[in-house]
C-alpha cells in the first residue's frame, strides 16, 4: 500500500506541475487552457496537501476575479491577464462580459457562475495553514464568500423560496446531463439544435470542435445538445448578463439539486468562517440559508426517495435520476432516514453501484450512454462529495470503500477526466488536474 500510494501521489503531482499557471492552475494543459471556478476548488482541496500557499493562491486568483455585484464566474481566462493591454482571444470574445458594468476591468471572465463549493475548499486549506496565516487567510477570503454567497440569494432565488437557480447547464458543471440536455433540446431551440443535427451528420461542426481533438466524439456532449448549450449563452450575452433583463427573458431558469445541495454545505462552513474570523454575516443572509435548508425537500421524490431538479419557471420537477440525486448526502442536513435511503440507493448493483461507481447516470437508465461526459462515466468530484458525505453522515465504511475503489480505479488506468462505468477506462482528456487534485486529497485523507 505505501509504494502503491507514494507512486499515485508522484503521477498525480506531476499532472498538477505541468498544469500550473504562476497564479492558479489550467483545467488541462489541452482541452481546458483556463481557470474554472470549481476545477479551482478541488484542486486547491488537493494542492494544500503539497503546498497551502499556492492552494491558498489558487483561490485568491479565482476570488480577484469577482464581479462587482458578488458574482464568481464559472471562468477566468488566462491570456486576459498576462498584463498590460489585455490579449483577448476567441474564448473570452464569445462571451463579451464587459457589457456587464459588474464585470472586472483588469480580467477577463465568463458571465455565469459554478456550484457554490468554494467555502469548502477555503477551510480545508486553512486547516493545513498555521494559526495566524489562518486567520489572515480567512480575514482576506470570508467578506468575498459572503458578497458571494448573498449574490445568490438576491439575483437567484427567483421564487423567494431559498433555493437557488441555474441559467444553464455548464453552471451546473455537468455540461450533458440528460434532464437538463433534453429540456435544453426542446421547445424554443428546436430549429437551430436541427439544423445543428443535419450539420453534424455531415462532420463539419466536429471538425471546428477543440473538445474532440483529444478526445472521441462519442465520449463528448453531442452536437445538437451543444448547439442549444451555445445558444442559451449567446441569449445570456444578448442581455448582457444583467439579473432584472434575463428574469423578464431568459429561460432557463432551474432549481438545481447539486446546486442546492452544494449551497447548504457551503453555507454551513461560511458561517463556521466567518465566527472563527470574526466577521458578521447579515441576518437577512442567514434568514435565506435557513430557507433553503427548510425547502430542499420540496426538490425529494416521495415514490423513488431521489431529489430532483425543477423548472423554477413551470415547477415542473425534472424526474431522471443522475448523480445530482444524490449529492443531498453532501448537504448534510437531510433527516437521518432520507440519508439512509440515498446511500442504499448507492449500494443498489443494478443502478448506482456500477462496477466502478458512481455513475453520472445509473446504469439501468435508458439514458446512461457508457461514454459520454455527464451522461453515464465516473468523476472524482461527485465521488469526492458523496463519500464527504457519507463520512459527516456516519457511514465511515461505506465512505472508506468508496475511497479505495476510486484510487484503485485512477491508479489502473491513469488521470483521466472521468471513467467508464463499466469497466474503469479513462475517458476525455488525460492529465486532468481535478482527477490529480482530489486523488492527492483521497490518499492523505485516508491516511
Ligand atoms: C467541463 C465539465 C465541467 C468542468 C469544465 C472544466 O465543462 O463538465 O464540470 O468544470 O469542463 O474542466
Amino acid at each position: 500500500m505505501e509504494t502503491f500510494s507514494s507512486r499515485l501521489e508522484m503521477q498525480a503531482e506531476q499532472v498538477w506541475a505541468a498544469n500550473w499557471r504562476d497564479d492558479h492552475t489550467a483545467a488541462s494543459a489541452t482541452n481546458y487552457p483556463h481557470q474554472w471556478l470549481q476545477d479551482s476548488v478541488y484542486i486547491a482541496e488537493g494542492l494544500r496537501w503539497l503546498d497551502a500557499e499556492k492552494a491558498a493562491q489558487e483561490l485568491n486568483t479565482l476570488l480577484a476575479a469577482q464581479w462587482q455585484n458578488g458574482m464568481l464566474p464559472h471562468q477566468v481566462f488566462t491570456r486576459g491577464r498576462l498584463g498590460g493591454e489585455p490579449q483577448l482571444n476567441l474564448d473570452y470574445l464569445v462571451w463579451g462580459s464587459r457589457r456587464n458594468p459588474d464585470a472586472p476591468r483588469d480580467t477577463l471572465t465568463s458571465g455565469i457562475t459554478q456550484p457554490p463549493v468554494l467555502a469548502d475548499a477555503v477551510w480545508r486549506v486553512g486547516e493545513r495553514m498555521s494559526g495566524r496565516r489562518r486567520h489572515e487567510f480567512f480575514q482576506e477570503t470570508v467578506p468575498k464568500l459572503a458578497n458571494y454567497h448573498t449574490w445568490i440569494y438576491r439575483e437567484r432565488d427567483l421564487n423567494d423560496s431559498g433555493l437557488m437557480s441555474a441559467v444553464h447547464p455548464w453552471e451546473t458543471g455537468m455540461d450533458n446531463s440528460p434532464p437538463w440536455a433534453r429540456h435544453m433540446q426542446a421547445g424554443e431551440h428546436s430549429a437551430l439544435t436541427f439544423a445543428a443535427g443535419k450539420l453534424a451528420t455531415g462532420g463539419l461542426i466536429n471538425r471546428l470542435r477543440r473538445d474532440i481533438r483529444e478526445t472521441d466524439a462519442t465520449q463528448r456532449t453531442s452536437n445538437i445538445t451543444n448547439a442549444a448549450n451555445a445558444n442559451a449563452a449567446l441569449r445570456l450575452r444578448h442581455l448582457k448578463y444583467d439579473s432584472a433583463q434575463m428574469r423578464a427573458r431568459h429561460s432557463p431558469y432551474v432549481e438545481d439539486i447539486a446546486m442546492n445541495s452544494i449551497l447548504i454545505r457551503n453555507n454551513t462552513i461560511l458561517c463556521e468562517l466567518a465566527a472563527s474570523s470574526g466577521h458578521r454575516l447579515s441576518s437577512d443572509l442567514t434568514a435565506k440559508m435557513a430557507q433553503t435548508e427548510r425547502n430542499l425537500n420540496q426538490l425529494l421524490d416521495d415514490e423513488t426517495r431521489l431529489y430532483f431538479s425543477r423548472d423554477a419557471l413551470t415547477g415542473e420537477p425534472w424526474k431522471i435520476p443522475t448523480i445530482a440525486s444524490l449529492l443531498p448526502i453532501y448537504a448534510g442536513s437531510l433527516a437521518v432516514g432520507r440519508t439512509a435511503k440515498l446511500a442504499e440507493h448507492l449500494k443498489n448493483s443494478a443502478s448506482f453501484a456500477s462496477q466502478f461507481s458512481i455513475p453520472s447516470v445509473p446504469i439501468d437508465s435508458p439514458y446512461f450512454q457508457e461514454l459520454s461526459m455527464w451522461s453515464g462515466p465516473v468523476w472524482l468530484n461527485t465521488n469526492h462529495l458523496v463519500l464527504d458525505g457519507l463520512e459527516r453522515a456516519g457511514y465511515a465504511d461505506q465512505a472508506e470503500a468508496l475511497s479505495e475503489s476510486t484510487l484503485l480505479m485512477v491508479a489502473k488506468n491513469g488521470m483521466y477526466e472521468y471513467f467508464s462505468a463499466l469497466t474503469g477506462r479513462g475517458l476525455g482528456v488525460q492529465n486532468f488536474s481535478w482527477t490529480a487534485a482530489l486523488t492527492i486529497d483521497l490518499l492523505h485523507r485516508a491516511n
